[in-house]
């Protein structure tokens, strides 16, 4: 079933467990995602990024397939745009049927990040649609710059951002970054601002950069509140190898069995992380809803 983020996200706010958020970018990537969530019973949310929406996946032809998709399952699935900050694609997502966005206004100074932030609440809200937005700032990876503890998420700014904003889910910087992680690096993850922001703002909280981050790290994330957990480079690249391996093994492999060979390499990523997760099963929690 086709649902809103906030229905999946207050499910797992109360019960205290996370799910799992897939970029996706087209049909083998959206049924590989899907079905994993199937396979394991559990309710998913499909991310598409800003970039890759204006890059590859246009608003109009993936909300009518993620919507078609989802229909014809019982678990809930959700469409997320992934780091809005263009005020235009943020509407085009929204006319287009998402049914949630995140706006990311965090490279800006706290008092930018609220007025920005709260523009897109308002007009959110006025059309049911789930917003996240992020304070602190999660960075990339390659240049680690999260090392940087003053990027980190302030527990106390946060209670204040929310009052102000009212945004329904909060994206934290706790020591994850976005992309592939130096080789042989897990990060160092700050538990204790999790556990303090959900004790102070009760509300969902996510966890981006997901891939490379370690399971154990992932685990004791959603012990202390985070409920999303963003995947993409983890999906990306599992993809991307498995179309070298398969290619090099076999040159003249018929191109619908490697697409749908692909498909299935992009399910057990995603089924590996629902797993860690704590999210397998739970689509019992949800009773039948359109969105
Ligand atoms: P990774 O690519 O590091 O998994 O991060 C995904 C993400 O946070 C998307 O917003």
């Amino acid at each position: 079933m086709y649902v809103s983020m906030k229905y999946i996200l207050d499910d797992a706010n109360k019960n205290n467990y996370g799910v799992i958020a897939a970029n996706v970018i087209n049909l083998e990537l959206a049924r590989g995602v899907i079905n994993a969530a199937v396979e394991e019973n559990a309710p998913i949310i499909i991310n598409i990024g800003q970039g890759q929406m204006h890059k590859h996946a246009s608003p109009d032809i993936m909300c009518d397939m993620i919507k078609t998709l989802a229909i014809k399952t019982h678990v809930p699935v959700a469409l997320n745009l992934d780091h809005g900050s263009d005020f235009n694609r943020i509407t085009d997502a929204f006319r287009n049927g998402f049914s949630s966005i995140m706006i990311d206004a965090s490279q800006y100074p706290y008092d930018e990040n609220v007025n920005i932030t709260k523009k897109v609440v308002k007009l959110a809200h006025s059309q049911g649609v789930t917003v996240e937005a992020e304070l602190g700032h999660v960075g990339q990876a390659n240049t680690f710059d999260n090392k940087n503890k003053t990027l980190y998420t302030d527990p106390a700014e946060a209670v204040k951002f929310l009052k102000d904003t009212k945004a329904d889910a909060l994206a934290v910087a706790v020591g994850t970054a976005h992309g592939s992680y130096p080789k042989d690096l897990k990060p160092e993850l700050n538990f204790n601002i999790i556990s303090d922001i959900k004790k102070y703002t009760k509300i969902p909280l996510v966890l981006h950069g997901g891939s490379g981050s370690g399971s154990e790290n992932i685990k004791n994330a959603v012990k202390c509140g985070i409920n999303k957990i963003n995947v993409c480079t983890d999906t990306f690249n599992s993809c991307r190898n498995f179309l070298k391996e398969r290619l090099m093994e076999n040159p003249e492999i018929d191109f619908l069995s490697l697409m749908i060979e692909l498909e299935n390499a992009a399910k057990e990523t995603i089924r590996s992380y629902i797993k860690i997760s704590g999210s397998c099963n739970k689509a019992n929690n949800f009773s039948y809803y359109e969105y």
